[in-house]
């Protein structure tokens, strides 16, 4: 990992940019509450202290309490169907009254309705659901699971890789801000290199050597390994394999009998195009997690999905989260799949790709700033160089480039120091989406102009 990376926006809050975009803030009362907001709250990375009071949501569109606007390209991966879509927000009111809450020990009828419709949704043999609070605990679920049914307790991820924010979850995840200063995480975790397009190495390409890897690890742990963990396609700086890749890595898992847990929590539901990302590589998942656009971005609620073979651990408690069964997330999650299919949505996101595509690589025609565009459905990645020769991450850059489009009305993270990424709500128009590109492209075009 770059130095230069833990000095950007992303990771820290207190950068220069930041300073700066304080100042921006005039609003008495947005001064007033991000300092109460600072003063009530733990702070943490990523966190408090805050770039903004918010006050509402519709569509795109966050709106901050001064009422200025931003198309919001980052959401935290909730807003597939746009924010506040009355369609859900109907079915999810009505729920309220008849039950908001179901106590674990009983079941109702939307989770069973929905338990259906993703088995439904997933591939044969793919129906065992269990759903939970949100996308983390749905991980450490996934984990026990592999555990009970392969007897193996180890674990291979990708570096870099970020699967949530309890020990469990960093522990296999691969980024080293989330566990700096927190002693012993648990045991058995190797970590293998990400498939990578764009690398600042000379070296030629290849996936292969990258799935090889795993076999070699799997090999090298004395058959000790249960699961391999992975994001289908990395939602953060937007890396996206090959089929080859694929078809190897499952095969390497089927023959060392090591479950495939895919995580799909930020990119299912159409943000690739596809309902869930493995369609694209005609492979299936032993696990897959799920969550967070899952509940419309109204509701929390994830869920991991595994094989029907898989339901032999009634003797633990897997889950047992009080907000298991949630009645109203279970309804969120129906109408957010409801409002998909009825709309065509996922047909649309596909056209939407094209579009997009061709926008971006005219943006990389005319910015030398850009080394690599790349993405896939409306998850987009534009990783900024110095270099193109030599693909220096332009950090600095990145994250003037993030702010500049803040001040604009456009909202996104920058992944990896250097990589603008952008996760539009899928139900955004042309429109809307050229008035984003224009914001990037002037934020780009400002990067010649002196800095204070
Ligand atoms: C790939 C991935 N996995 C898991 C999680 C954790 O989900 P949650 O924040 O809902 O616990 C996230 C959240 O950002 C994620 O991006």
């Amino acid at each position: 990992m770059d130095n230069n990376q833990h000095l950007t926006e992303g990771d820290i809050n207190k950068s220069n940019s930041r300073v700066k975009w304080y100042k921006t803030i005039r609003n008495a009362s947005a001064l007033e509450f991000l300092q109460r907001d600072e003063d009530s709250f733990l702070h943490q990375s990523l966190s408090t202290p805050c770039l903004q009071v918010l006050e509402s949501c519709e569509g795109i569109y966050i709106y901050d309490v001064t009422g200025k606007r931003y198309m919001d390209f980052h959401g935290n991966n909730v807003h597939q169907i746009g924010y506040c879509n009355q369609f859900v927000i109907e079915k999810v009111k009505k729920q309220m009254d008849i039950l908001p809450f179901s106590p674990r020990r009983y079941t109702n009828i939307p989770s069973i309705k929905l338990a259906e419709k993703l088995a439904n949704l997933l591939p044969d043999g793919l129906n065992r659901v269990l759903f939970a609070p949100g996308g983390t605990s749905a991980i450490g679920i996934a984990l026990k699971l592999a555990r009970v049914v392969t007897g193996k307790h180890k674990v291979i991820s990708l570096w870099d890789s970020f699967h949530g924010a309890s020990m469990d979850a960093i522990s296999v995840g691969g980024e080293e801000q989330f566990k700096t200063d927190l002693g012993p995480l648990f045991p058995g975790v190797n970590h293998i290199a990400p498939p990578m397009t764009y690398r600042n190495t000379n070296t030629d390409y290849d996936e292969l050597n990258y799935a090889n890897q795993l076999e070699i690890e799997i090999e090298q742990s004395g058959n000790q390994i249960g699961a391999f963990i992975i994001e289908t396609i990395r939602n953060t700086d937007v890396q996206i394999p090959t089929k080859a890749y694929w078809k190897r890595v499952r095969e390497i898992c089927t023959k060392h009998k090591v479950l495939l847990i895919l995580d799909e929590i930020p990119i299912a539901f159409g943000r690739t195009g596809k309902m869930f990302a493995f369609e694209h590589y005609d492979i299936e998942p032993d696990i897959i997690c799920l969550g967070k656009g899952l509940g419309a971005g109204i509701i929390p609620i994830a869920a991991i999905v595994a094989r029907d073979e898989y339901n032999i651990a009634s003797h633990i408690s897997l889950g047992h989260y009080t907000h298991e069964k949630s009645p109203l997330g279970a309804v969120a999650a129906l109408g957010m799949l409801e409002f998909m299919e009825s709309t065509n949505l996922l047909q649309k996101v596909k056209e939407d790709e094209l579009f997009v595509r061709e926008q971006l690589h005219l943006l990389k025609l005319k910015h030398l700033w850009i080394g690599d565009v790349r993405g896939i459905g409306l998850l987009w990645g534009i990783e900024l160089v110095k270099d193109r020769n030599t693909k220096e991450k332009a950090v600095t850059e990145a994250e003037r480039v993030m702010y500049y489009c803040l001040d604009l009305g456009l909202s996104f993270k920058v992944s990896q120091g250097n990589v603008l990424q952008l996760c539009p709500p899928l139900i955004i128009t042309r429109v809307q989406l050229m008035d984003a590109f224009k914001i990037i492209d002037l934020a780009l075009l400002s990067l010649s102009e002196p800095t204070e």
